[in-house]
This record gives structure tokens, C-alpha cells and sequence, in this order.
């Protein structure tokens, strides 16, 4: 059980080992997937709307994406660690992305980034992959185009939007992208995306025949309450466990049963 780098995911395609990833913003999650031997880590930009409580992800920071990264990478994990460079930190200009990108690694500890954008963003995956930064590309729907799209709505349903997406996954990987997130597109688009790719494709709302997956962590919890996406499975009712717990404890508290003397000192 060694530590994974972006080498390790990508024979996993080549073997046809599924990939897993999940996201995490933090020390004690990132230690417990990592023990359960997840393959990547993703420090999503998702951040902004499961921790912080935006609305959607416009308006996480550079900073905020390097403080989380940096809890995340204090857990030492053995899964590879990919962090998103949030909005406004890369559309601007190729020095932009350069810099961020070098940020989100050299302050974060990140060990690749991640960007959304397909044939538009060619240009800035290749100036990133240049200075030897992995650069994992995330294209269909793009949660930071959400005024373009109009909400989070599954893209490529009609033929052209189809074909332009299966243009954009060859011109990230052409760029040199590592890997590629495949996110709310039809199971059938992504399986030919797939096949056509020789860099691994990770699904999220994109079907079966993906090479891997990505799901939010809050969300397999059951801790976003906020609306749950067809493509989400609950594993848990992590809400359900919290507020049990604390209930608990204020009735405990409440009814003078906790602390007892054996939660006490002499
Ligand atoms: O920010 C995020 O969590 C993501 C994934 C869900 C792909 O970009
Ligand atoms: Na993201």
C-alpha cells in the first residue's frame, strides 16, 4: 500500500480496475477514506456550497481551495491528492492559471489540479502541464458555468452538443490532461468518450462506463440537505447520527445526567 500518483490511476485504465475517488475538504475525512483505500482524493471546489454554505461554487478562493488542501495533505494519505482550481483563478489569462496552479501545489500540497473546460481551455491545460503540473480536465456539465447552462442540467442530450463534447474530451487530452471528469452527460456519450479516450474518464452523473467515479462526500453521507441530484447515492444518514448525538447531549446536560463522576476528576 504505497502512495498513489497520477501513473498509478492511469494503468488503471489499461487494467480495467475501476477508479474511485471522492471528494474531502479536511483532516479527519480524508484519514478515514484514506484508510478504507480510496484511489484519489479530489478537493473540490464543491467546498464552497458543502462547507461553506454558498450557493453554488463562484465564489470560493484561491486561499480557501489551498487552506483545505493543506488539511487534506496533513493526513499523509496514500490516495492522490487533485485539487480544483475554483473560478477566476484560470479563465483570465495563461499566467493566472500558471500561478494558481503552482499555488494550489506548492502552498496546498496538491499534486495535480483539476480545471473545468474542454477545446477552450486546451491552451491553459497545456501551459499547466508545461511547468509539470497534472492537470485533470472536467467537462459536460461545469458547475462554475451554471449562468451559461442555466442551472445543473445534463449536457450533450442533443447530437451537436454530443459531438462537440466528444471533441472536447480528445482536445484535453490532447493538451496533455491526465485524466478527465465526465460530469451529468447520457451513460451511452460517456461509454464513447470512454472507449475513444486512452486517459482515464471519471464519471459523476455520467453512467456505468465510466473508468472510475467521483461522488461529493457530503452527499454519500447524507449531510447536504439542500436538493440531492438523481446521481447521488445516500449511503449513510450521517444528519440522522448528528442530531441524534447532540440531542443526546442536551438532554444529558439538560436533565444534570452528563458530565457524571465518571466523566469527572477528583
Ligand atoms: O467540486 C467537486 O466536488 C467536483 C466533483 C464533484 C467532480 O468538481
Ligand atoms: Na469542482
Amino acid at each position: 500500500n504505497k502512495k498513489k500518483t497520477i501513473l498509478d490511476i492511469q494503468k488503471m485504465k489499461s487494467a480495467g480496475e475501476k477508479i474511485t475517488f471522492l471528494t474531502s475538504y479536511d483532516y479527519p475525512f480524508t484519514r478515514i477514506m484514506d484508510e478504507c483505500g480510496i484511489d484519489a482524493i479530489l478537493v473540490g471546489d464543491s467546498v464552497g456550497v458543502t462547507f461553506s454554505g454558498y450557493d453554488n461554487t463562484l465564489p470560493v478562493t484561491i486561499d480557501e481551495m489551498i487552506y483545505h488542501t493543506r488539511a487534506v495533505v496533513r493526513a499523509r494519505p496514500k490516495a492522490l491528492v487533485v485539487t480544483d482550481m475554483p473560478f477566476l483563478s484560470y479563465q483570465t489569462d495563461l499566467r493566472d492559471a500558471r500561478l494558481n496552479a503552482g499555488r494550489l501545489v506548492k502552498e496546498g500540497g496538491a499534486e495535480a489540479v483539476k480545471l473545468e473546460g474542454g477545446a477552450n481551455m486546451a491552451e491553459t491545460i497545456r501551459a499547466i502541464v508545461d511547468m509539470d503540473v497534472p492537470v485533470m480536465a472536467h467537462i459536460g456539465l461545469t458547475p462554475q458555468s451554471i449562468h451559461r447552462m442555466g442551472g445543473y442540467k445534463v449536457q450533450g442530450k442533443k447530437d451537436e452538443q454530443a459531438q462537440r463534447l466528444i471533441e472536447d474530451a480528445l482536445a484535453v487530452e490532447q493538451a496533455g490532461a491526465f485524466s478527465v471528469v465526465l460530469e451529468g452527460i447520457p451513460m451511452k456519450l460517456a461509454e464513447r468518450i470512454t472507449a475513444e479516450l486512452s486517459i482515464p474518464t471519471i464519471g459523476i452523473g455520467a453512467g456505468p462506463y465510466c473508468d472510475g467515479q467521483v461522488l461529493v462526500i457530503h452527499d454519500i453521507l447524507g449531510l447536504c440537505e439542500k436538493y440531492s441530484p438523481k446521481f447521488v447515492k445516500r449511503y449513510a444518514d450521517a444528519s440522522g447520527l448528528i442530531a441524534e448525538a447532540v440531542s443526546s447531549y442536551i438532554s444529558e446536560v439538560k436533565k444534570g445526567e452528563f458530565p457524571d463522576e465518571g466523566h469527572s476528576f477528583n
